[in-house]
């Protein structure tokens, strides 16, 4: 008898205890992924997450029939590196440009008006609404049943939070009266009330505490399990949508009053607003309410009002034209600056960083902040002018912080009376500190850079940093620290973007594997590898974006990719170029004499929204042997997909070049050109035998000859106008 009981207790646990450990397991397995892939900031060593997942399979594999629907064993594979599967957006979810001053709020009246072509007087309505300081949700709902729910991920792409959605009590599972199909978007976020709360049991379970409402409620709705969801009190406004297969208001106030009708929380402060000393008199009145909301706002929205102005008005790259944030002045506080670093960027620009005693402001503790140039160190600005009244900022000194949203903490002033009796002017390096070249700063730049562009090991590190970033590789696994790591590793080096590619290759060469290091287990060397086959197939614009040239961001990257529509046909392009007369030309306005003779320079600075110094960056990188032999080493490894197109799909203006001439009397220039983007074409300033449509206005002049002579497609405005009607 007593064997028998004994031998219960240790090698035969009862069903009972078996389904407490699964469940104690199935939640340290999923904190471990949580710490590791969410906050990057693993908590257990990679061998005792492989022994817990060793003894949930093991546990598993002797009680089948208690394997619980969420086990761990389930969710590695596809979806473990990020923990939720991804979803493109039938519509792209854009974000707002930014005011900051009543110039600001008047300019974009303006420019409104003027892409309109709207007399400045004339009639136009806005809407005024509270910026919601949470993160945004876009919820797709078809015959009015909630079947998908998108963060919005970097805009093209978000992760699939449904199963968090669903217990949101704000977001209706079922919509009344909706069209066939709708995506409702608005913002998640937490009451301070509940944050509070909840910061609190996180304290008492020794949790992590979140740092503000915000992190909170993106913390929440990224939570992997939904039952943890559900103690989390997160609501949501709805104030925007995506794909519709209806029109279902004319104004932006009419559609946010029909999302409540059909079921959505709305707020309350959302109001109209006839002329711009009105929108800045609710931005007064929403300001001063702000803080008796009991949640974060963090400034206003305002909106044209009007949807079929909305339509006209369409996007920028990732903002719209028809609305813009107007933020709320930035929090201070005061610290000392204990020192000033020089960092080294990917181009070698010497950037300083002003290193503080830590201080809290808006909530968020700060260290750090950006010092930009030397110029700003010493009171100037880019124009020679004096800020700050002229004072400079020296290590020692009394500093002023402030913050604005999520961007890089700056100092706003100095106080010289608290300042040391010995402290002494700071004085810009003029070699790199990281390699001890010469660090010069050419005439009307206002950076000092790293001359020594091949052997700099901190540009080096910083240009395969930014290769692995988010809006490029985003490797997951593969952040700074392990590309620092990587870069000083003898065995397994990563120098250049290739070699990231071949890692795996050269660990399994290896006699010391990765998966055997310090920091480094079976699970995370294997995710490793899966993640970095993973983003080997990568479209053009993130290509041209990851490989870091000058001037060439996430929106000229995309410009470019758009363009050339193949890797071959941009590099056969500027490698073209490169040998130019217009290229070896310094002067811009020279450049002009040669244009005639330099077709693929012409080509390249024709794409609207570039210019010069984007084909300087491009030629230089190309022409250089090292830095082409890299690019070719990368490409080897590479599937590069076209763009994810963001226009209407069939278009028969794809593709096609336009250029606008003459005088339009029904639209403007802006709107034209929007409208030919809209739809996937591309519009030329510039002309060139590469021109496929010339629509004139009137009195166009020489280039409409030159058309002619040319033998190119040559069509009025009424004639644009049905073409872009009937395409889209
Ligand atoms: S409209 C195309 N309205 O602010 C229009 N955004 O900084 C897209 N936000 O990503 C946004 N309150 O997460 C809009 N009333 C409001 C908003 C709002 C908060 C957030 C949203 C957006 C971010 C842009």
């Amino acid at each position: 008898m007593e064997d028998t009981q004994k031998r219960n207790d240790v090698s035969e646990p009862s069903e009972e205890e078996v389904r407490k450990q699964l469940v104690e397991l199935a939640t340290q397995i999923r904190a471990a992924n949580i710490a590791y892939y969410t906050n990057d900031d693993p908590q257990i060593s990679d061998a005792a997450y492989d022994a817990l997942v060793k003894k949930n399979k093991k546990l598993e594999a002797a009680f089948p029939h208690l394997i619980r629907a969420d086990s761990p064993s389930h969710q590695i594979g596809a979806t473990a590196a990020t923990g939720f599967s991804k979803i493109t957006h039938s519509s792209r979810m854009l974000s707002l440009d930014n005011a900051f001053d009543k110039e600001d709020v008047e300019g974009f009246d303006t420019s409104i008006r003027k892409f309109l072509g709207l007399e400045q007087d004339a009639k136009l309505d806005y809407t005024v609404e509270p910026k919601i300081d949470g993160l945004s949700l876009s919820l797709r709902y078809v015959d009015g049943v909630l079947v998908q729910a998108a963060t919005r991920g970097d805009g093209t792409v978000g992760e699939n939070v449904l199963a968090n959605a669903r217990i949101v009590s704000d977001i209706p599972d079922r919509l009344i009266d909706a069209p066939q199909v709708l995506e409702v978007r608005g913002e998640v976020y937490i009451t301070h009330e509940d944050f509070a709360e909840l910061n609190e049991r996180q304290q008492r379970a020794g949790a992590k505490t979140f740092a503000n409402p915000r992190n909170a409620a993106a913390g929440s709705l990224r939570q992997l399990d939904p039952e943890v969801t559900r103690s989390r009190p997160l609501r949501f406004f709805a104030y925007s949508w995506g794909e519709v297969s209806r029109g279902f208001a004319r104004t932006q106030f009419d559609a946010i009053a029909t999302f409540q009708s059909m079921g959505f929380k709305i707020n309350k402060l959302t109001q109209l607003a006839q002329s711009v000393s009105q929108l800045l008199a609710q931005y007064e009145q929403i300001e001063g309410q702000r803080a008796s909301l009991g949640y974060d706002i963090d400034g206003v929205v305002y909106k044209v009002n009007d949807l079929n102005f909305q339509q006209r008005l369409g996007a920028r790259s990732t903002t719209p034209r028809w609305a813009i944030a107007h933020k709320f002045s930035a929090e201070r506080a005061w610290t000392r600056l204990e020192a000033i670093d020089i960092q080294v960027g990917r181009t070698g620009a010497l950037s300083p960083v002003a290193r503080l005693t830590p201080v809290t402001v808006g909530g968020v503790v700060v260290s750090n902040a950006t010092l930009h140039n030397e110029d700003y160190i010493i009171g100037q600005d880019s124009q020679s002018q004096s800020i700050r009244d002229g004072k400079d900022i020296r290590p020692g000194d009394w500093v002023q912080i402030y913050r604005a949203g999520d961007v890089i903490p700056k100092i706003s002033d100095v106080d010289i009376s608290k300042r040391p009796p010995d402290s002494r002017p700071f004085t810009f390096p003029t070699s790199c500190p990281a390699c001890g070249g010469a660090a010069i700063r050419k005439e009307n730049d206002a950076v000092r850079r790293c001359t020594n562009a091949m052997s700099c090991p901190a540009q080096a590190v910083e240009k395969l940093k930014h290769f692995v970033s988010r809006g490029a590789f985003d490797i997951a696994g593969l952040g700074g620290k392990q590309i620092e790591m990587f870069y000083n590793d003898p065995t397994l080096p990563v120098h250049e973007p290739a070699d990231i590619f071949l890692l795996q290759s050269r660990d399994q060469e290896n006699q010391s594997k990765l998966a055997d290091r310090d920091g480094w287990g079976e699970t995370s060397a294997r995710n490793l590898f899966a993640a970095i086959a993973a983003s080997r197939k990568v479209t053009l614009d993130r290509l041209i974006f990851a490989l870091g040239f000058r001037n060439v961001g996430e929106v000229a990257a995309a410009d470019l990719a758009r363009h050339f529509g193949s890797w071959e046909r941009l590099v056969e392009t500027v490698t073209t170029a490169a040998r130019e007369p217009a290229a070896s030309v310094r002067a811009e306005k020279q450049r002009k004499d040669f244009l005639n003779e330099s077709p693929n320079w012409l080509e390249i600075t024709s794409i609207d929204g570039l210019g010069d110094a984007v084909a300087d960056a491009l030629i230089n990188r190309f022409s250089d042997r090292f830095e082409r032999k890299a690019m070719d080493n990368l490409i080897g490894q590479l599937e590069i997909l076209p763009i994810a197109r963001l226009i209407v799909a069939d278009s028969q203006l794809a593709g096609r070049m336009i250029v606008f001439t003459g005088s339009l009397q029904k639209m403007t220039r802006a709107e034209a050109k929007a409208s030919a983007e809209r739809l996937g074409a591309k519009v030329s300033s510039g002309f060139s035998k590469k021109i496929d449509i010339v629509v004139a206005g009137e009195a166009a002049g020489s280039k409409l000859k030159k058309a002619q002579e040319m033998g190119i497609t040559i069509i009025d405005e009424d004639q644009w106008l049905e073409l872009i009607r009937s395409d889209s």
